[in-house]
Parts: C-alpha cells; sequence; structure tokens
C-alpha cells in the first residue's frame, strides 16, 4: 500500500465518519473501510471502554472469544492503562497476548482518547508477523481522533 492509498484511504474514513448518523454507524465504516483497504489487515475491531472493562464493538474478520475484557489484561488492556499505541511484532513471545485466532501472528493496538479519557480502542490482527509499521501507526493514530469525535457527539 502506498502513501497516497494511504491518504485516500483516511479521506475516505474521515468523509465516511462525518456522513454517519451516529457513533456505531462511524465506527462500522471505519472498520470495513480498513478491512477492505489493507489486505495485511486480518481481524479489524473496536472496543470501548465500558467500567472497568473493554466491550467488542464491531468488528470484521473471525468471531473473537474475547468480547469483554478486562483494563488489566491483554494487549489491549494495556493499550488502555498505557494510553499509547501497542505494536506487537509477535504475538506468541508477548505474555500479555489473549489468542484470538490460531493464525494471529502480530497486532496493533490504538486507544481513541478523549483528552486524558480513553474511550476505546482499534484493534487490528494480523497473520503475518511484524505486519505493523510506523504508516500502519500514522494511519490509525488519525483514524482514532475521528472515531472519538463520533463517540463523544453521540
Ligand atoms: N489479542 C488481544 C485480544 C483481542 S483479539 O485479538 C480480537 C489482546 O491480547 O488483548
Amino acid at each position: 500500500m502506498t502513501d497516497t492509498d494511504r491518504d485516500q484511504l483516511l479521506v475516505a474514513i474521515r468523509s465516511a465518519v462525518a456522513a454517519a448518523p451516529n457513533a456505531n454507524t462511524a465506527m462500522k465504516q471505519a472498520v470495513q473501510l480498513l478491512k477492505d483497504a489493507v489486505p495485511h489487515y486480518s481481524w479489524v475491531g473496536i472496543y470501548l471502554v465500558d467500567g472497568e472493562e473493554l466491550v467488542l464493538g464491531p468488528f470484521l474478520g473471525k468471531p473473537s472469544p474475547h468480547t469483554r475484557i478486562p483494563l488489566g489484561k491483554g494487549i489491549c488492556g494495556a493499550a488502555v492503562t498505557e494510553k499509547a499505541t501497542i505494536i506487537v511484532d509477535d504475538v506468541n513471545a508477548d505474555p500479555r497476548y489473549l489468542a484470538c485466532s490460531i493464525e494471529t501472528k502480530s497486532e496493533i493496538v490504538v486507544p481513541i482518547m478523549n483528552g486524558a479519557e480513553v474511550l476505546g480502542e482499534i484493534d487490528i490482527d494480523s497473520d503475518q508477523p511484524a505486519a505493523f509499521g510506523p504508516a500502519d501507526r500514522a494511519l490509525l493514530e488519525q483514524v482514532a481522533p475521528l472515531l472519538a469525535e463520533a463517540l463523544s457527539d453521540s
């Protein structure tokens, strides 16, 4: 995927989120656009913080057993605690990892922040090892604020 492709994807996500009538539709559209556009995104989902748990919202890919994750658990929980993007090149070497699919090799989790508050996160798994680099981080860290706005508006 070229930089131009990524720029166009971001424009498409921005338009879709702006046009969405509610946060759920905005999240679904963003998940769909990301999953369709990027071949190494094998599973794309959004978790929302609900009290002391993350609750799985819209996703595309195989159903995950982890529909609710305590904030202290998993790579997903760590991203909330750290309030920062986490990239794991080899999930099987990371003791925090909660397995979703046997095929998953690497993962990126990007918090959706409203100021200092974590509203949720974008979670993407890849069947390729070390699939996520600076370009993925840059793209997803621009998508997250769009979703934060949609979630804060609703
Ligand atoms: N791997 C995540 C759990 C979610 S599944 O990937 C969909 C984690 O370790 O928190």
